[in-house]
């Protein structure tokens, strides 16, 4: 017997949430009966004759929260059999194939100390990370980030980050009113080759908020370079699951732009605005949106993460106080040629998107959804958007996809915010991260970690850090019911 709760719950607890966010008033002429019996059907699920009977309270539509699983990311959408996150999409042409596995094994493979004698994949560091893409970004979506010990694993980096009025100095790679830390640049390595000493050792212990806690992050400089600049913050970057990249990076700017709010002149209480980059791109990518294309991300990657030259970052990613870095052996130059490149951009854009799983009843999905969207959670997770009319790339042409985010940056509230800003972005604007595919690293890995520095070991943890702009998000969900709430998780896990 299939169960409904009527819209005045849902709106009674709306109005507990204080409101902003919620939908009032009338559900709109689309939620009529006729829509509802439709997509039962359609479904494959047989038709419910005791909902149509309690429909005299229509509850409102909510079908374009639901992607269609075969839908889920247009043509680049895999078959569930096939759901982890490194799999070619199955409508990949044959002759995309051969750049695809030529930039496969750019991500995949180990990179190696020059000169190796093997040139194509040498030239690891001299300061680093991690060895590969693939160890941050591996096929079960998230890699380990903090250590039960203190430890901080490679899955989690630290940004070094230093307020642009307490001093002078190079602000490094990272374009960013923030400056990078004068001797260790913007990012910390701890890792290195032979021969150059490594940044050091980061650990991680809890800050309680209440009765929250949150990492901090704490640095031991090697002794080679002495100590952090004085007003460095290290900041922790959690390494996400790569879904539909190449969908998101081709979505038209205006896309992008015509769902920003800055001045909030809709008075929902929700402001998302564009990254502007300082050359004028909008960033898309990035815990901050601080990167506008796969490309810049990936070429960002290889010069901070791996150590890795490409035509976008011809020099090494040292700073002019780390002359071992310096004058290391190099492995080209550059390390990465731009057919490379290609093929590590043409590799993440024709990756497949799993599609959106159907494993818990459709009414339990339906309503988690309802409460989502009640919520105000789609007003920043956008479910869907479109990408334009692409004549060279027909696979990911006019393709609608269910993202559930809308790349804009929204001020998150204090208790999730940086004590300094990159780029445009404060300390507490954050870029609203893709919801797809977040049901899979969960069941993939149990024990993986949520928003930017992995504070939230739970869907529900994440969501009750949500502040400032999606505060009455939060609340709203405080109030659900057992039942509710269990809806909205296992909707978060179906997309
Ligand atoms: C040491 C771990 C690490 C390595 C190695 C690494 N990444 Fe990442 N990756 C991250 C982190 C952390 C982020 C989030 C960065 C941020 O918020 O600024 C990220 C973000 C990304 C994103 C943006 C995803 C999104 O949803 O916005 C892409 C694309 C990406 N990485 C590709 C790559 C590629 C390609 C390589 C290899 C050249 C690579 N990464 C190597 C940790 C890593
Ligand atoms: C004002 C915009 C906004 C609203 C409203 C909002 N979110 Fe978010 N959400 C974000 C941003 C931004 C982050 C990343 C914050 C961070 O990492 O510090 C995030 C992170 C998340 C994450 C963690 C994602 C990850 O990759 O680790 C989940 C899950 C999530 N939101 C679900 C929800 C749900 C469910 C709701 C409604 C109850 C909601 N959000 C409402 C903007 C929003």
């Amino acid at each position: 017997m299939k169960q409904h709760r009527p819209i005045h719950v849902v709106l009674l607890a709306c109005l507990a949430a204080s409101g902003a966010g919620c939908t009032e008033g009338p559900p709109s002429p689309a939620a009529s009966a006729d829509v509802w019996e439709d997509t039962s059907v359609a479904d494959g699920s047989s038709p419910d004759v005791g909902f149509r009977e309690d429909t005299s309270e229509a509850l409102p539509p909510v079908d374009h929260l639901l992607p269609p699983p075969e839908e889920t990311g247009g043509a680049l959408t895999t078959d569930a059999s096939n759901w982890r996150f490194l799999e070619l999409a199955e409508a990949v042409p044959l002759e995309r194939i051969q750049r695809f596995s030529q930039g496969r094994e750019l991500f995949t493979a180990d990179w190696e100390v020059a000169p190796s004698g093997r040139p194509v994949i040498d030239g690891l560091g001299p300061l680093f990370n991690e060895v590969s893409c693939v160890g941050c970004h591996p096929s079960t979506g998230r890699p380990p980030t903090l250590g039960a010990d203190g430890a901080v694993h490679p899955g989690l980096l630290l940004r070094l980050v230093r307020p642009a009025a307490a001093g002078t100095g190079d602000a490094g790679a990272l374009a960013a009113p923030a400056l990078a830390d004068p001797v260790l640049g913007a990012q910390f390595q701890p890792r290195a080759v032979a021969g150059v000493p490594a940044e050091g050792v980061a650990r991680w212990s809890d800050v309680a908020d209440g009765d929250r806690v949150s990492p901090r992050f704490d640095v031991e400089v090697d002794e080679a370079y002495g100590a952090l600049h004085p007003d460095t913050h290290a900041v922790g970057r959690a390494s996400p699951h790569l879904v539909g990249l190449g969908l998101l990076d081709l979505v038209a700017d205006e896309v992008i732009l015509e769902a920003a709010d800055p001045d909030d002149s809709d008075g929902d209480g929700i402001s998302g605005r564009v990254h502007r980059l300082e050359d004028g791109q909008i960033g898309r990518f990035g815990w901050k949106a601080l990167q506008p294309s796969l490309r810049a991300q990936s070429a960002m990657a290889f010069s901070q993460d791996i150590g890795i030259t490409t035509p976008d970052f011809p020099e090494e990613s040292c700073t002019g106080a780390q002359q071992a870095c310096l004058a290391a052996e190099s492995g080209g130059a550059p390390e990465v040629d731009e057919e490379g490149m290609a093929a590590l951009v043409e590799y993440q854009r024709y990756l497949g998107v799993p599609a959106a799983r159907r494993e818990v009843a459709r009414e339990r999905l339906e309503n988690g959804a309802r409460h989502f969207e009640q919520a105000g959670c789609a007003t920043c997770h956008r479910p869907k958007l479109t990408t334009p009319e692409l004549p060279e790339m027909p696979l990911l042409s006019q393709q609608t996809f269910y993202a559930f985010t809308d790349l804009l940056l929204h001020d998150m509230g204090p208790a999730l915010a940086d004590p300094v800003g990159e780029g445009d972005a404060s300390g507490s604007e954050w870029r609203t991260p893709p919801l797809w595919g977040l049901g899979l690293v969960e069941e993939l890995d149990p024990t993986a970690r949520y928003l930017h520095d992995g504070r939230a070991a739970t869907l529900h943890e994440a969501i009750l850090w949500h502040g400032g702009e999606a505060e009455a998000s939060r609340r709203y969900v405080e109030t659900l019911e057992s039942d509710d709430l269990q809806d909205l998780l296992a909707f978060l896990r179906s997309l």
